[in-house]
């Protein structure tokens, strides 16, 4: 991003992740070949000690060990300091009670990016929302490195975690059996066969056995 040039960039979806090196509350880090074999949910928070953020974190760190079972590491950045990072972590574990959450664990890294180097590699920042606070991003990185969805929120609103699992498991379902999911699906839920690219292809589609076509281009099954 060249905030001078007035010009800004991010990676998209299909781009290879941005490679980076950082510092975390876990150490040193290099992304995403750290990760090797894995999917990556890599998301900035605006700050450290913000009440939104806290939310969002024992919201993540409660359902950590959902996202390890489902190969997935989850890895958190704002620009505030290391030293920030582990007094926020530390008082939220030890002192925050909040819908139901108590004495969660924080067990995923946080990198330290006071300089703004991943959070500009990232397009994390949007001067129009804050100059010098990441804006809610996260994004989804599959075991080839290879960048499958992004989501933006603001500041003032808090991401829906139980969204952020149905993404990863409908990349994977749909990685797993080549197909797509409608609007709204949830794991269990029929999925949708993929457009038709040949008239041939759509006939045989409407024969297939377990297979329910509303339309030729329409079609859905369970798995
Ligand atoms: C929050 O997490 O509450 C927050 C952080 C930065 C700006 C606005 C809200």
């Amino acid at each position: 991003m060249d905030m001078d040039n007035n010009t800004w960039s991010m990676p998209r979806i299909g781009d290879k992740a941005p490679e980076f090196r950082a510092m975390t509350t876990h150490g040193k880090l290099n992304f995403p070949s750290d990760y090797a074999g894995k999917w990556k949910i890599l998301f900035s928070h605006p700050a450290d000690f913000t009440p939104v953020c806290t939310t969002e974190f024992l919201a993540f760190a409660k359902m950590q060990k959902e996202f390890e079972a489902l190969n997935t590491q989850i890895v958190g950045l704002s620009v505030d300091s290391l030293s920030s990072h582990i007094a926020w972590v530390r008082n939220i574990e030890e002192k925050i009670e909040w819908d139901g959450a108590k004495n969660v664990e924080i067990g995923f890294p946080i990198i330290v990016d006071l300089s703004k180097k991943v959070s500009t590699l990232y397009g994390m920042i949007m001067p129009g929302e804050s100059n010098n606070a990441c804006v809610r991003a996260v994004f989804f990185i599959d075991p080839a490195d290879k960048i499958r969805a992004i989501i933006y929120y603001p500041l003032n609103l808090g991401r829906n975690f139980d969204e952020i699992k149905r993404v990863i498991v409908g990349l994977q379902t749909s990685d797993a059996h080549e197909v797509a999911m409608p609007a709204n699906w949830q794991p269990g839920k029929d999925v949708v066969l993929h457009y038709p690219v040949t008239t041939d292809d759509a006939k045989a589609r409407v024969a297939e056995e377990g297979v329910t076509c509303h339309e030729w281009y329409l079609c859905s099954k369970k798995l």
